[in-house]
């Protein structure tokens, strides 16, 4: 084989991508079960953004207009990565359940999603979306225009199942209640989670995972992130704005934006060049969480995602807090070291 070959070996962005969450996750990782939401949500964002500065692309993070929290972070720090590379747009969930991570409860993970400048949809003064996300078999059947009970039954029929047997990952949230009811006389089960839609969605859009759907109202950059990931699955993924309270309505109202606009997985993300990484921080369904072992390692669990070639990878990682490459240099730290750099 020569070097000009077709098969030369290409860069696979989400590998360097697993780093920053790992990273981000086992940063947050020493917060868990200790209330206090915002101080593990503020590490892993500090964990995330000192990480990102090895990772060779010039990357500008989506944002949502006004959002509070870890994000503040990211509005100071809008230019993210080496600056050199590609020019990137970046969906960032330092911790995707914050709450989750406080309480220790488990499917609390960290995300990043990374796609082609100018290829990811801006959410403006949009804070939550309606969400429908299932495997690449049923992408074709979902339409969020329609109700939950029609979706499920186009969905069931495209899966060649009953909507009895489908299960459903839904956030329990107060406004679910009738998104509930109506799941439950369509026959279909329900997993309801307190928090955590962008491993809901990857659960949906993987195949065998238990979880067939992920239906309900969500963050929005947690929607660009899910995006990135199912799209990289080969999924099916829309949402529609659905703004909760009354100055999110009024911005959008202010803005023009029309509310009813269906944003398909296109719309979402214009691009087919799509990286995506998540690491588990408290353990979950799908990855396990963080585990500090006795002699100063630290082990992850993550998920790497590439649309162009449709890679999937379920990556451990046992990283040594005490061996720094010689001269210590930040730039040669380990995820784990730069984690604990930034909490300590
Ligand atoms: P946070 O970590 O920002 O709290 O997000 C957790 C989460 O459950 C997301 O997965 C979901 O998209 C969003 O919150 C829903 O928002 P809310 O908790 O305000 O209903």
């Amino acid at each position: 084989m020569t070097r000009n070959d077709k098969s030369q070996p290409g860069r696979n962005l989400a590998m360097d991508l697993v780093r920053v969450t790992e990273a981000a996750a086992i940063a947050a990782a020493r917060f868990a079960g200790r209330g206090g939401e915002e101080t593990g949500d503020k590490a892993a964002a500090e964990a995330m953004l000192a990480f990102l500065c090895s990772v060779e692309v010039d990357g500008r993070m989506i944002l949502e207009e006004g959002k509070q929290g870890e994000t503040c972070l990211f509005h100071k720090r809008e230019q993210v990565g080496a600056g050199t590379g590609p020019e990137a747009d970046v969906a960032a969930v330092p911790v995707d359940g914050a709450s989750l991570l406080a309480q220790g409860r488990p499917n609390c993970i960290a995300a990043i999603a990374m796609a082609e400048r100018g290829s990811m949809w801006k959410p403006g003064h949009a804070s939550y979306l309606n969400k429908i996300v299932v495997e690449p078999q049923a992408r074709e059947a979902i339409d969020i225009r329609l109700s939950p009970t029609e979706n499920l039954h186009r969905i069931a029929e495209a899966l060649g199942r009953k909507p009895g047997s489908l299960s459903v990952f839904v956030l329990d949230k107060a406004r679910h209640g009738s998104l509930i009811e109506e799941i439950r006389q369509a026959g279909a089960r329900i997993s309801l989670h307190s928090d955590g839609d962008v491993m809901g969605a990857l659960l949906a859009a993987l195949p065998d995972t238990g979880i067939d759907v992920l239906m309900g109202v969500g963050g929005a950059t947690e929607a660009l992130a899910a995006a990135a990931a199912v799209k990289a699955l080969g999924g099916g993924m829309q949402a529609m704005r659905a703004p909760q309270r009354e100055d999110e309505k009024r911005r959008l109202k202010e803005d023009g934006v029309r509310i009813r606009e269906v944003l398909t997985l296109d719309t979402l993300i214009r691009s087919d060049n799509i990286s995506f990484a998540a690491t588990g921080i408290t353990p979950g369904t799908l990855l396990e969480g963080v585990h500090f072992g006795d002699r100063g390692s630290v082990t992850t669990y993550s998920i790497a995602l590439r649309s162009l070639t449709g890679s999937l990878r379920f990556i451990r990682a046992i990283q040594q807090l005490d061996r720094r490459p010689p001269g210590g240099s930040a730039a040669g730290a380990t995820p784990a070291q730069v984690a604990f750099d930034v909490v300590e």
